[in-house]
């Protein structure tokens, strides 16, 4: 069919006759000669179509955008002026002897180059969306990162081992999908949110060191970092501890940000508690590039007169905190009132500031502010102390319940940072979050939830708290955060069964329960399981981060909507009544027909 592909004609190829396939980019008349930019994968060539090879230019005079060609012609210089340095083979053209439709277009719905379309055109017609370039070296470099990932874990004696994917739930926090049984009336499998037991089992079964690069599902909320299906290079092993498998992993995205992509990380990426990220970033993945800092300021507000502060301040679960805008006295009101709305998103009631003018007079003169008034003088030189404030800085407050105070101003700092440039330079900031607790409150139903997985050991030392201070327990936990997302988790896992038990108690799984949903587990611990531990990492976040994109919907060849659609094939939809019946299914309340239509 071809000799080359169009993108990699190159001025050695000058004087030799070639075979082209492709779609037609662009077509241009131009006065008695006919141009057109073929394309393929590897990128555009330029097409001259003259009267002298009348079949070919008769052809060339219907094609229209998108048509597939296939072209025999001579490859020559272009023409003194016209050459096109922005282009790989823009030193050269291709003058046609043959030309040949291997099938038409309909006229698409978009310009292929165009890159200011709406999404949801682009995924209703995600086929020709791929044709773009971006898109066409997105798949190309997630193809790169998964390639030598495997290549990493293979030299490193690790073997990739298939899980089912109709299986039972995994709780990894999120909501499962399902698939009915047609064989078990009334039964459900679960789709795997991640392959966490199996991996666990495999290390019972002396696989030693196992990986699967495999597709999770997980029915959550939506956003530009998540998908109800993705995709986790997922490891685990046998007697490592944290430290050696931190150090495989990290070893593991060096590598690859270098070989992939020639991106040079730091030697060592820094560690950082959990309790640390939390106070001054507001964030268990913090963005080290930003510059801006939280801090306490509660225990000097506990005695002032501003309700706002002290009621928080008093507050076991409450949290008063400020963060620094260097240079911040610059900031409009509307711009603040700006801020004051955004912050409202994370549930905060408010944002109070100061202005700082003069930070030598603690008062209504040097802080422009309605609550200073209501501070006292001790309290206003604890904030510019901790703060370390400069004239002409602006300190934001965050007053409320910990975790409110910490979400809104932990994104308040993201956004400002970026919006005003408060950032280091650095293209790549990795970090390791570690000193997880073990547990968090669910408020609403009033019990402690696993923070990571149920499977996770507590830090040594820490067992005991587990039945007296659940809150108190540390986990062997450990997240990869790269510029503010999570890129990756784990955990060394418990490899003895009472340990197991001891967590399940305090997640208030009663025997029955524990013996229905994780029997197979707690018996296999039973049997000679070694210490073991890993984790996994979210192959769609590390190409996104990788290749630029802002969601990554950009690096998935076929993702869903933020409500969990597919807009090509517009799924999920109505089954018919057969199948319902088959599987033991009666809907309620909805006629599937009606809601179709
Ligand atoms: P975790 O739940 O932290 O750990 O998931 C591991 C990594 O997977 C990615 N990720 C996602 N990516 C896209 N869309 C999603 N909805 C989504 N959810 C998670 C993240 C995350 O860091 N079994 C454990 C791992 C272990 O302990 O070994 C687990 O699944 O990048
Ligand atoms: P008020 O006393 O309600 O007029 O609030 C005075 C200032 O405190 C305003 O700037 C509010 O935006 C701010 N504010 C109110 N509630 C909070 C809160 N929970 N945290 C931080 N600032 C707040």
């Amino acid at each position: 069919m071809r000799t080359h592909y169009c993108g990699a004609v190159s001025a050695a190829d000058i004087g030799n006759t070639v075979t082209l396939c492709g779609w037609a980019h662009r077509r241009r008349d131009h006065g008695g000669v006919i141009f057109i930019d073929l394309r393929d994968r590897e990128g555009l060539m330029q097409v001259v179509i003259d009267p002298d090879t009348p079949a070919a230019f008769k052809l060339a005079e219907d094609v229209r955008a998108e048509f597939v060609l296939r072209i025999e012609g001579l490859v020559r210089p272009r023409p003194a002026g016209t050459e096109n340095p922005n282009m790989s083979t823009g030193m050269v053209e291709l003058l046609t002897k043959k030309l040949e439709v291997l099938n038409p277009s309909l006229t698409p719905p978009f310009q292929i180059d165009d890159d200011t379309l709406n999404e949801n055109i682009r995924l209703q017609y995600r086929y020709l969306d791929l044709r773009r370039e971006p898109m066409q070296k997105n798949l190309r470099l997630r193809y790169r990162v998964s390639k030598i990932m495997r290549d990493y874990l293979d030299a490193n004696g690790f073997i990739e081992v298939e899980t089912p994917m109709l299986t039972r739930s995994t709780p990894e926090g999120a909501r499962d999908y399902l698939v009915p049984s047609r064989v078990h009336d009334g039964m459900f499998y679960a789709l795997p949110q991640s392959p966490q037991l199996f991996k666990q089992l495999l290390m019972v079964a002396g696989v030693d060191r196992y990986f699967q690069i495999t597709r999770c599902f997980r029915d959550e909320d939506l956003r530009a970092d998540r998908q109800p299906e993705f995709t986790q290079v997922d490891l685990e092993t046998s007697f490592m501890d944290e430290a050696a498998i931190m150090d495989l992993a990290e070893g593991m995205i060096r590598d690859m940000m270098k070989q992939a992509q020639d991106i040079v990380l730091p030697a060592a990426f820094p560690r950082m508690s959990h309790a640390e990220a939390m106070n001054k970033y507001g964030s268990d993945k913090p963005d080290l590039r930003v510059t801006l800092e939280i801090v306490d300021v509660g225990d000097a507000m506990r005695d002032v007169a501003f309700k706002v502060f002290s009621g928080p301040a008093n507050d076991p679960k409450g949290r008063v905190a400020a963060l620094r805008i260097p240079g911040g006295g610059a900031l409009t009101r509307s711009e603040i009132d700006g801020y004051t709305e955004f912050v409202k998103i994370y549930g905060a009631r408010g944002l109070a500031y100061i202005k700082v003018n003069d930070v030598s007079q603690l008062n209504e003169t040097g802080l422009q502010s309605p609550i200073v008034k209501n501070l006292s003088e001790a309290a206003l030189r604890a904030v510019m102390e901790r703060t370390g404030a400069q004239n002409g800085d602006l300190i934001f407050f965050g007053a409320d319940k910990a975790r409110v105070v910490n979400d809104a101003l932990g994104a308040l700092r993201l956004k400002i940072g970026h919006e005003k440039g408060h950032v280091d330079g650095r293209a790549w900031a990795p970090l390791w979050v570690i000193d997880f607790p073990m547990f968090e409150y669910n408020e609403d139903e009033n019990r402690w939830d696993a923070l990571h997985h149920p499977f996770t050991a507590p830090k040594d030392g820490h067992e005991a708290y587990l039945a007296s201070d659940p809150g108190k327990t540390l986990s062997r936990a450990y997240d990869m955060v790269l510029n503010g997302w999570e890129v990756g988790g784990g955990s060394v896992r418990i490899h003895q069964e009472a340990v197991q038990e001891k967590v399940f108690a305090a997640l208030n799984i009663d025997e029955a329960e524990r013996r229905e949903k994780f029997g197979f587990l707690l018996d296999a611990l039973q049997y000679g399981a070694p210490p073991h531990g890993g984790l996994a990492f979210g192959l769609d976040r590390l190409v996104t981060l990788m290749a630029g994109a802002d969601s990554i919907r950009d690096v998935i060849a076929f993702p869903k909507t933020q409500r969990a659609s597919c807009l090509m094939t517009n799924a999920p939809n109505v089954v018919d009544e057969k199948q319902l019946r088959e599987l033991h299914i009666r809907l309620r309340n909805v006629n599937p027909a009606d809601k179709a239509a």
